[in-house]
Order: C-alpha cells, then sequence, then structure tokens
C-alpha cells in the first residue's frame, strides 16, 4: 500500500483516520488508490466471503455500478486505506432497481433524495474495537454527514440481516421494504434509513467526534448544506456496544 500515499493528511494532533469523499469531480486526486480498493474488494467479497458472482480473472471486483456517478467514501489511516463505502444515487441503476427488485414489494426506490449503499468493509487487522472508535461505526457517521450535507432524506440498502441489530445499537433506522429472502445461503432483504441530524449527532457523539468526519479533497463545487454544530459534544466514556 506505499504506492497510496498520495493524499496529505489534514489531521491535526493524533487524529489520523479520515474519511474522504471520492466522486467524479475529484477522482484524479486519488487514482492510486483505485486499484488497491478493487483489489481489497476482491480478497474480501470473493476470497473470504465466497461471493463467487463476483470473481474476475484480473483480481479487481468492480460492477457495472462502479461508473462515474458513484460515490466512494474512503478511510484513510496515514495514506493506507483501511476501510470503504459505496454510494449510488438512485435515480442511476442500482443494485435494488437491477439485481435484487424482488425484494422491496412496491418497487425498487429511484428519488433525488436517496442513495444506495453497498460495499461497506474494513480491512481485516482494523476490525473490531481494539484500535479506538471502530473503524466501522466512523463510516456509518460519515455517511450520515454525507448524506445531510448535499441533502439526502434516506438511504436505501440490500442487505444481509444481520445488520439490522447492529444498525439498532448504533442509532440507525432501518425500515424494511420486503420480507428477507434466502439468496446463496444468506438471508437478505432491502431496507430504507433514515438520513438526519438526529442520527448523525447521536453517531457522533458515539464515536467521540465534535467535529465534522469528512474530507472534501478539490470538492469545493459541490454545494453542501452547513451541518448542525457539534462542539460541545461530549465524548462519550465508552465504547458504543457491537
Ligand atoms: N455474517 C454475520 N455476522 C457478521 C458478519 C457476517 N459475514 N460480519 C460481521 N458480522 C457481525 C458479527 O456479529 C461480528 O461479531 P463476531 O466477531 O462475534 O462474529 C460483528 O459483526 C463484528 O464484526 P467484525 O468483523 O469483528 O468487526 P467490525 O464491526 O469492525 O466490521 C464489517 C464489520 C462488516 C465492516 C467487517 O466485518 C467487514 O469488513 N466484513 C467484510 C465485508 C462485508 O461483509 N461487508 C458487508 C456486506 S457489503
Amino acid at each position: 500500500m506505499q504506492g497510496c500515499r498520495t493524499i496529505e493528511s489534514q489531521s491535526s494532533g493524533d487524529w489520523m483516520t479520515e474519511i474522504h469523499v471520492v466522486q467524479r469531480d475529484n477522482r484524479h486526486l486519488y487514482e492510486t488508490y483505485f486499484d488497491p480498493y478493487f483489489r481489497l474488494r476482491h480478497d474480501i467479497y470473493v476470497k473470504q466471503r465466497k461471493w463467487m458472482a463476483l470473481d474476475r480473472p484480473d483480481g479487481r471486483e468492480i460492477d457495472q455500478f462502479d461508473t462515474e456517478d458513484a460515490v466512494y467514501l474512503f478511510c484513510l489511516d496515514r495514506g493506507q486505506l483501511i476501510g470503504a463505502m459505496r454510494a449510488l444515487p438512485t435515480v442511476s441503476p442500482t443494485l435494488m432497481s437491477d439485481i435484487f427488485p424482488y425484494l422491496a414489494v412496491r418497487g425498487p426506490i429511484q428519488r433525488p433524495d436517496v442513495y444506495e449503499l453497498s460495499r461497506v468493509f474494513v480491512i481485516p487487522e482494523r476490525r473490531g474495537e481494539h484500535a479506538g472508535p471502530r473503524i466501522e461505526m466512523l463510516l456509518l457517521t460519515a455517511i450520515m454527514e454525507y448524506g445531510i450535507s448535499i441533502g439526502l432524506t434516506v438511504f436505501s440498502i440490500v442487505l444481509e440481516s444481520w445488520w439490522l441489530p447492529r444498525f439498532e445499537r448504533c442509532g440507525w433506522r432501518a425500515h424494511p421494504l420486503g420480507l428477507p429472502q434466502m439468496i446463496d445461503g444468506m438471508s437478505v432483504l432491502a431496507v430504507l434509513v433514515d438520513c438526519d441530524e438526529t442520527t448523525w449527532r447521536s453517531l457522533c457523539s458515539q464515536t467521540g467526534r465534535t467535529s465534522p468526519t469528512l474530507t472534501w479533497h478539490g470538492l469545493t463545487d459541490v454545494n453542501r448544506q452547513i451541518l448542525p454544530d457539534i462542539s460541545l459534544l461530549r465524548s462519550p466514556t465508552v465504547q458504543p456496544t457491537r
């Protein structure tokens, strides 16, 4: 991952984990991260999780939704990619519209104020709670900040059922769009998750953040809403439950 150390850290003090918004307008700044990113996805989803439908001979997991419309959150620690998440505008094709439409009883969600989340992962050595706030929790906090920054109201997700209690524990409110179905041995369902300031504040409090999480390198032209002031939030004395 040495070749990935191209983005200068914006952090001060000892907070070295940053979550960067990467999309069409600033993708050129992160070009060296994409090959390791797609290789990590292959390692995690194909080799580890055995989602063999995603296998590709070149060792990169790239699908039809990795288009110019995709937005990525890259979690970088001292320049190393340690986790990521993908968000797709639902006015473009999504997993729910093109692959799993039968999971939403009233049909797939296609609205400008809704993005679909997918491909969330943390590299194996940074999972669990041992390294401070869990990276996965930081990603969940960051995507909520992204959503309220650009005026989203809801996220849609096709997910495995085991996420639901995790969401509930961290304060994400998920609303099923249909019943879970067994797909390749996994219980899978479609949900909507509320994207709002209350959830973001709660996540910031749980992860000890008193300032926004996201880095928007090269995205000065993006029209962003002003975030609520969270500077007075107190850091938790204990880690959130898993
Ligand atoms: N099936 C069922 N439960 C799972 C799971 C899976 N594939 N992956 C994680 N969990 C649940 C378990 O309850 C696990 O507890 P356990 O350690 O007692 O088994 C708990 O999540 C904690 O997961 P862990 O991986 O230790 O740490 P984390 O919370 O920091 O990270 C993920 C969670 C999902 C980000 C991480 O496991 C990951 O990157 N997984 C691979 C990518 C993936 O499957 N993403 C989801 C689909 S896009």
